[in-house]
């Protein structure tokens, strides 16, 4: 049984085609049934019309909360059915109360290898940093900043004299095989968010 899985963007989306593609495996347990975004010019957005997928803007409008907001995604996501949502590039902060209900079915894919480096700019923050290693990370999304339990992550070695734009273009690569894999195991429940770690069977 496939479970049924939106994907919430904000920009170029190539984590979540990435994910579509792994989707499309018929022996993948997850099933993209929506791709969202709350930027009408998401990039992305276009490309999963062209898949044929469904997809959903959501704006916030003029004055509404964070709560209202969150609950008006809360119910486009139960209207359709879905079970699992996977974050990609979504830049919006998720209020306490949408995090606790999708408690254990929320993911995100952070390019750092967390708990170093959470927010914005992750790659540019490493690169400044002058680690030697740096990745990715895939979390459940709890009530803070890239601060969920860990999933799973890759990492790399940075070359000598390494340019930040080399540093970036080679994480998305990892990226883009990490969220697959680690979509795959939470939707065959082959890792489970349990007292708030993440627990592989
Ligand atoms: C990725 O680096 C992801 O890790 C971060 O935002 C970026 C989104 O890129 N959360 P894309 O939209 O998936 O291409």
């Amino acid at each position: 049984m496939k479970r049924a899985t939106a994907i919430l963007i904000s920009g170029r989306g190539s984590n979540m085609q990435a994910l579509v593609r792994a989707c499309q495996d018929l022996d993948f347990p997850a099933k993209v049934e929506l791709v969202a975004s709350n930027k009408a010019d998401a990039a992305g957005l276009e490309w999963a019309r062209q898949q044929g997928l469904a997809t959903l803007t959501l704006t916030r409008t003029q004055g509404e909360s964070r709560a209202d907001y969150d609950a008006r995604l809360d119910r486009a996501l139960q209207d359709r059915g879905i079970e699992l949502v996977c974050l990609a590039g979504y830049l919006r902060l998720l209020s306490a109360d949408f995090t606790e209900r999708w408690q254990g079915r929320l993911i995100n894919i952070h390019p750092s290898l967390l708990p170093s480096f959470p927010g914005l700019d992750a790659q540019a923050q490493a690169h400044r940093a002058g680690v030697r290693v740096t990745g990715c990370t895939v979390h459940f999304v709890d009530s803070g900043l890239d601060s969920g339990p860990i999933i799973d992550q890759r990492a790399l070695h940075l070359e000598a004299g390494e340019s930040l734009e080399s540093l970036s273009s080679r994480l998305l690569t990892l990226e883009h095989a990490l969220y697959p894999d680690c979509l795959k195991q939470v939707a065959a429940q082959e890792v489970q968010l349990i007292d708030g770690r993440a627990i592989w069977r």
